[in-house]
């Protein structure tokens, strides 16, 4: 099977998975406007590109959260991976340090961070979703600590789960229950099933272990939903500050004025991201306010941007309109949920190495250099509705 791009490796990871877990991987909220216009922002933009340019040497080399990164990206933070492959986050965070970029890991994961950082000596990033009972992230904090994570990534788009039309669609719940319906539907993927599905239903065993919940995954998932932290606020990050030494980000920012607020509380940088179109349909996309953001940021401060990644051209157009980096969300799950380790590197690499063509084509050689110069202006339609290939229902 070729996989000439991360859309095939999407088309690999639907074959492969149960329809429960390639529509919680895949979907958005409601009717995912704000997914399709993730992917539709980014064809809106053009390059100016520079011809006569000597492109035989071009560096992707740059910083992340104030650390060397290959090229701009850290593999983003998503939950319940365990429903993909085995050791799914130990694997994700071994393709991101192969490929020189952090991984970013959640409170949602299905492996526990002690595992993760076993797996791997490379920068990892902890993300935080805050329960009502702030002893529980206070005991996630002090773990990554004693783990040597650099990063703590505050999820603040979250006091709720967005509607996703989805999980009743395919019969997914949280907790998940094997009913009727979802043993038929793994029942014909019988790949899946031997390889993940044998191995008992994935844990959260993250929280758990910070939470002191000895349930299985639907008392884990249910103790989510219900306590999830619905009165966070702004003075809470002198809360964070207390118990993380280390650099915070506030993610899931999605104006330019709540940008404005979180810098004036002195966070270290901020994720631009409506959650891949997963919370609220009708959010705005991340780039369409990125160089309000970028222009309105103090000098130290960092601005990572988030939301349809499927090409090293979007990075660069990232890049250029004042991003330090991009978050990878879905496009790593792809190669993973397709072919584990070797899926997960093979889309890293293609991104890179598109970053790198595309690049060369605009007439940078240095991604320090890209800016929005390399940017033509005015906004052009797609006709084709540039979703990343239209979603099968
Ligand atoms: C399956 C899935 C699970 C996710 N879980 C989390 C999570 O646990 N915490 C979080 O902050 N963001 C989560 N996200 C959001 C991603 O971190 C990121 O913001 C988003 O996926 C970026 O959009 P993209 O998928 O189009 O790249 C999740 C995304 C997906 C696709």
């Amino acid at each position: 099977m070729i996989h000439a791009s991360v859309a095939d490796y999407r088309d690999a990871a639907r074959r492969r998975l149960p329809e429960f877990a390639f529509r919680y991987l895949e979907g958005g909220a409601e009717d995912e406007v704000t997914m399709r216009r993730n992917r539709a922002a980014f064809s809106g933009i053009t390059f100016a590109p520079r011809v006569m340019v000597d492109v035989t040497n071009v560096s992707t080399r740059t910083t992340l959260g104030g650390r060397p990164a290959a090229w701009p990206a850290v593999v983003g933070p998503t939950g319940l991976n365990g429903i993909y492959w085995w050791r799914a986050e130990e694997t994700l965070a071994q393709a991101a340090h192969a490929a020189g970029l952090p991984f970013a890991l959640s409170t949602a994961s299905t492996s526990l961070m002690e595992d993760v950082r076993g797996a791997t000596d490379g920068d990892l990033w902890l993300q935080l979703y805050v329960q009502r009972n702030r002893a529980i992230a206070e005991d996630m904090m002090a773990r990554a600590k004693a783990c040597g994570f650099s990063t703590l990534l505050l999820t603040v788009d979250t006091p709720v789960t967005g509607q996703r039309d989805h999980y009743a669609r395919t019969g997914f719940t949280l907790p998940l229950k094997w009913t009727p319906r979802l043993l038929c539907d793994i029942a014909i993927y019988p790949r899946w099933t031997a390889e993940v599905g044998i191995r008992g239903v994935p844990q959260l065993v993250n929280l758990a272990e910070s939470a002191r919940l000895e349930g299985g995954i639907e008392e884990q998932a249910a103790a989510m939903n219900r306590q999830m932290e619905t009165a966070l606020q702004w003075r809470d990050v002198a809360w964070l500050r207390r118990h993380w030494p280390g650099k915070i980000f506030i993610k899931g920012i999605q104006t330019a004025s709540d940008a404005r607020i979180a810098f004036a509380h002195e966070v270290d940088g901020v994720v631009l991201s409506n959650h891949g179109g997963r919370q609220l349909d009708g959010a705005p996309s991340a780039i369409e306010i990125l160089a309000e953001v970028a222009a309105l940021a103090p000098a130290h401060a960092h601005v990572i941007v988030d939301g349809g990644v499927r090409r090293g051209s979007d990075i660069a157009k990232a890049v250029a309109l004042g991003a330090e980096g991009v978050l990878l969300g879905r496009a790593p799950l792809y190669g993973l949920a397709a072919a584990g380790f070797e899926g997960a590197s093979d889309v890293l690499s293609m991104l890179r190495r598109e970053l790198e063509i595309c690049m060369s084509l605009v007439g940078c050689t240095d991604i320090e250099a890209l800016d929005a110069g390399y940017l033509a202006r005015g906004e052009w339609t797609d006709s084709r509705a540039p979703i990343i290939r239209e979603t099968e229902s």
